[in-house]
């Protein structure tokens, strides 16, 4: 662990050992911000930051289950006592289940939003106070084209969740923006990533190479792609950037007509 006296930007990923996430993380280290890689993925997690700190990066690796308001505050009251606050946090974390209608179950229901929705809000809740007290904050959520553009068959439950990501964005952004705090979204198209991969409950590998052939870019995009949209988010760049989400997409939705 190094506690370094530098006065770098302290950054928290969540859902950061694998993917997205991984790739944020390494993203933000890259541009010099202290990074907070959080996962349930105990092992991938770890890994990622020891290979931030290989790299001469400055990174940690904390338990974080997003579905649980305790461990959330926790974390980022843990971040704070070793660095300081989080400035940026990018809510990454999440979970794509196929599920059709009829089987649609409550609890199956609550689950997903339980941590593609509501994880979000927690961790920006227990993050926010801080910012808005340093005038100074990004939060950046993870939504999807399939809660921007798209409707997802037999995925409801998780369009739903994405659609409401940019609800909570936008009402956000307007709450926190005079105390310079800014909130804004990415809607990543078709990304090569475990979750994509999967067959039981996304595209698998047949349907990413069939989605390749109508992606104007013409492939699907990988999470290094996405990566980099995050850090220019939360970049003094975008300081008149809130309460947007942007389309990560390679064309797919201007381009599929
Ligand atoms: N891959 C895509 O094509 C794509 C497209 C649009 C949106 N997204 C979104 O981007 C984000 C990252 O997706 P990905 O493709 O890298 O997925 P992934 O499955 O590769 O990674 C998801 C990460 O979230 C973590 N996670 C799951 N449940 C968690 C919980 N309760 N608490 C903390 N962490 C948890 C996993 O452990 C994993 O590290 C997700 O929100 C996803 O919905 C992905």
């Amino acid at each position: 662990m190094q506690t370094s006296e530098s006065k770098a930007p302290v950054a928290l990923i969540t859902g950061a050992g694998i993917g997205i996430g991984a790739a944020t993380a390494r993203a933000f280290a890259e541009a010099g911000y202290r990074v907070a890689v959080t996962d349930v993925l105990d092992a991938e997690g770890t890994a990622v930051a020891r290979a931030l700190e290989t790299e001469n990066g400055i990174a940690e690796f904390f338990h974080l289950d997003v579905a649980d308001t305790g461990q959330v505050d926790e974390v980022v009251r843990s971040v704070g006592n070793l660095w300081q606050p989080p400035e940026v946090i990018v809510a990454n974390a999440g979970i794509a289940r196929r599920v059709p209608f009829e089987e649609l179950a409550d609890d199956v229901w609550d689950r997903l939003l339980d941590v593609d929705l509501k994880g979000v809000m927690r961790v920006f809740r227990s993050a926010a106070p801080a910012m808005r007290e340093r005038r100074r904050g990004s939060l950046i959520a993870l939504s999807s084209i399939m809660g921007v553009s798209y409707g997802w068959s037999e995925h409801a439950h998780y369009s739903a969740a994405k659609a409401g990501v940019v609800g909570l964005v936008r009402a956000l952004a307007v709450e926190l923006a005079s105390d310079n705090v800014r909130v804004n979204g990415i809607a990543p198209g078709y990304v090569r990533t475990a979750q994509s991969l999967s067959r039981e409950n996304s595209l698998g590998p047949e349907g990413l190479e069939a989605a390749a052939s109508f992606i104007p870019l013409g492939r699907v995009g990988s999470p290094e792609e996405i990566a980099p949209v995050a850090v220019f988010l939360a970049s003094d760049d975008a300081r008149y950037i809130t309460g947007q989400v942007l389309l990560v997409d390679g064309g797919l939705t201007v381009g599929r007509y």
